[in-house]
């Protein structure tokens, strides 16, 4: 049978010049018709004597955006990208590799294996494989180095950043900028590499440059501090170590076989995985790929309080009109100085110009009153967490608002429906949820109100990613999904103390676990009051146990607010460091006396099973609830927004590393040590568990 290969390489002549166009939409990843494309055009340049120089360039959107990450775990069709690559390397004419987009992975790697780059003003330029879990497998690794230096490819292959295509011509990774078109500038460029003799430059030739050794010891301690736990960004450091003291070809099968070695590994796995769950998440069930989102460009936030100054400042960031509503001037000035403080510091940082500080100060409004507000898109509520105020300001929006424009509640426990039923508009009405400080947190839950509409939708999707967050559809339930997961951990790590362990127990093994900060840490930096209040607003839902577990209020009532007044569960120093303190455990020891509770020695096992199992077991009840569309978006969730490790690849995925019998089987050991109350399996578990499958099937 013979295979049908779609076209997606066509070559054209220009004179002396051949044009190869990559067109493999979305992004030219190198599927297998690119690189047997590639393998061709190659072949057909050298065996034509017309031709003198050849440029790469891609249609659409962007050059090539690396390997076609479909492909991977599936037996590759050959050429491999190596194979290519090495083809392009030894081509005796020089081929140009015109940028535009994204040049990322593999698609910069074929770049470095031209003679020359030319990249478009807006162009990013990146080895991104590692935040896959893997590294780059086709030289990146080996050719970057020589080309721009050690310590400069140490940061691009073991961190993954992208550079500018100004950065690129500062540090030598292209040869030129285009001035205008891109495909004008690289056949000017073209002409001019035949007029000065048609010279190839092949980057696999060029000396190892100098360097200071100490830099990779110097990149692996950076690496362990930003990436802790991830495994690539090591072996970055120590591919780019080999690739500069070893001969060329000698160190590519060595790259290579770093590559396919880490392609297999349980972390790249679970990144590959995150990477399809973020984009799935934006797929959102009822609202078809056609949907147009309404034009947003002037948003009113309602409430200048902590979330709308945090929401405001995100909003302004991303380039919108901003009218800040609150109750008084002395509010909203508070609000429009703390906003100004925000941009002051980065004013310090050097991360904004004065110009752009005074651009986007100049874009917010403040107003006490709801008029002219008919030039506004969109408005999003964030005033006290009470349903009749809500709905107040609800109705008032109703009156001011265009009936087009959509008003959006940033409620954490609300129901949405009560908050959209309260409306004239119920269709104009959804919440997004942001997460404080809502101009830093990427998450955003996104929720569905019953008779929210489609494009309602697709407009509240496209505003979040405007803002630069990570924004999942969640649907009506207490706390939406991020939060009710989390208050089932916050459970049992109370619990956990009554039982007899120790706040440093319980955080240690769940930094252990990979979570940026445990949460004990956690509540003395938001604050031992904001705990006890969250605590007194869920009190009349609470169980007995949960009632009468009242640790926190203890803390408050003997002045341990956290961080800010020095003592918590922790106590400080005056540069806010941490230490054990004695006082603590005695308040925690007294609560148990009264409770009757006998402490016992708790292993950590049990800490890490109770306190991940109890939220696995309420995400399940969310999924069967259909509060969550799918398991990959709790993963996103967790991941983007609660510091889950994203090389275990959030909450569900690592269930299913673990197995849902597994799971269910120490749900039932809970269930009988602690209460059926809290551990008994929910039914999607038991029944996925009886059917031998996982989340993911
Ligand atoms: N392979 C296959 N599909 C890809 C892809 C890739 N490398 N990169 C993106 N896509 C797909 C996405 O899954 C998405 O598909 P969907 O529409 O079905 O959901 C579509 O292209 C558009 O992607 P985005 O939604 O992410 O579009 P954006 O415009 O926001 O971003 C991008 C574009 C910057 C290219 C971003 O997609 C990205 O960062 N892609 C990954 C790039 C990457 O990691 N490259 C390295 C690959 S590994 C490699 O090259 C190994 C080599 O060294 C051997």
């Amino acid at each position: 049978m013979t295979q049908r290969i779609p076209r997606t390489v066509s070559l054209d002549m220009h004179g002396d010049i051949l044009v190869a166009t990559i067109d493999n939409p979305p992004v030219n990843a190198l599927s297998h018709s690119v690189r047997s494309g590639l393998r061709d055009a190659v072949a057909a340049f050298e065996e034509n004597d017309a031709a003198r120089a050849m440029i790469i360039v891609c249609a659409g959107r962007t050059f090539m955006a690396g390997a076609d990450i479909r492909e991977f775990g599936k037996p590759m069709n050959e050429p491999l990208l190596g194979e290519v690559i090495a083809r392009l390397d030894r081509c005796g004419k020089p081929i140009i590799a015109a940028m535009h987009g994204t040049a990322l992975g593999g698609g910069l790697e074929v770049a470095l294996a031209c003679s020359y780059r030319i990249a478009a003003p807006s162009a990013k330029l990146g080895l991104p494989e590692v935040k896959l879990g893997i590294l780059p497998g086709a030289g990146g690794s080996l050719r970057l180095p020589r080309l721009i230096g050690a310590e400069a490819a140490l940061s691009m292959i073991g961190e993954g950043r992208q550079v500018s295509a100004e950065e690129a011509l500062a540090n030598g990774l292209v040869d030129a900028i285009a001035e205008g078109d891109l495909h004008r500038s690289a056949m000017i460029f073209a002409r001019r590499v035949i007029e000065e003799g048609a010279r190839v430059r092949r980057v696999s030739d060029l000396p190892i440059p100098p360097h200071d050794p100490g830099v990779f010891a110097s990149a692996r301690a950076a690496m362990a501090k930003k990436f802790p736990g991830f495994a690539a960004p090591q072996r970055a450091v120590d591919l780019v170590e080999m690739a500069m003291s070893s001969p060329f070809s000698e160190a590519c099968d060595r790259e290579y076989a770093t590559c396919k070695e880490l392609l297999s590994s349980p972390q790249s796995r679970a990144l590959r995985h995150l990477f399809a769950a973020e984009r799935e998440a934006l797929k959102i069930d009822g609202v078809s790929a056609d949907v147009r989102p309404r034009d947003v460009r002037k948003v009113a936030v309602v409430g200048p309080g902590t979330m709308g100054r945090g929401i405001a400042t995100s909003l302004l960031n991303a380039g919108l009109a901003v009218v800040l509503i609150g109750l008084s001037d002395e509010s909203l000035g508070k609000a429009k100085a703390a906003i100004a403080k925000t941009y002051e510091n980065s004013l310090k940082r050097g991360s904004m110009t004065a110009g752009e500080v005074e651009e986007r100060l100049g874009r917010l409004t403040l107003t006490r009153t709801y008029d002219n507000l008919l030039d506004v898109d969109l408005a999003i509520e964030a005033v006290t967490e009470d349903l009749s105020v809500k709905a107040d300001v609800v109705r008032r929006l109703d009156d001011a608002l265009r009936d087009d424009a959509i008003v959006v509640t940033n409620t954490s426990f609300l129901d949405i429906e009560e908050i959209a039923n309260s409306s004239r508009r119920p269709h104009n009405v959804a919440g997004m949820h942001f997460f404080n400080p809502a101009h830093v947190m990427k998450l955003v839950e996104n929720v569905r109100a019953s008779r929210s509409t489609p494009d309602v939708l697709a407009t509240i999707t496209a505003l979040a990613r405007k803002l630069g967050k990570t924004p999942v559809m969640v649907g009506r339930s207490e706390g939406f999904v991020a939060n009710r997961m989390l208050s089932k951990r916050t459970r049992e790590a109370q619990f956990l103390l009554e039982d007899g362990a120790t706040p440093g127990q319980v955080d240690r093994v769940l930094s252990g676990f990979g979570f940026p900060i445990g949460p004990f840490a956690l509540a003395d930096l938001a604050g031992m009051d904001i705990m006890a209040a969250a605590r007194a607003a869920r009190l009349s839902r609470m169980s007995e146990r949960e009632k009468a577990c009242n640790i926190v209020d203890r803390l408050v009532a003997a002045g341990r607010l956290g961080q800010k007044t020095g003592a918590g569960y922790y106590r400080y120093d005056e540069n806010r460091r941490p230490s054990l303190d004695p006082e603590a455990d005695s308040i925690i020891a007294a609560h148990r006396q009264e409770r009757g509770i006998a402490a016992r020695e708790i292993s950590d096992g049990e800490i890490l099973e109770r306190c991940l199992y109890a939220m696995i077991n309420e995400a399940a009840k969310i999924l069967g609830e259909g509060a969550a569309a799918r398991p990959g978006d709790i993963d996103v969730i967790w991941t983007s927004g609660f510091g889950f490790p994203s090389y275990l690849g959030g909450p569900m995925f690592y269930a299913d590393q673990i197995g849902l019998r597994n799971i269910k089987a120490a749900l039932e050991r809970y269930s009988a040590l602690v209460g059926r109350e809290y551990f008994q399996p929910a039914p999607l578990i038991e029944q996925l568990a009886a059917e031998g499958k996982g989340f993911y099937g």
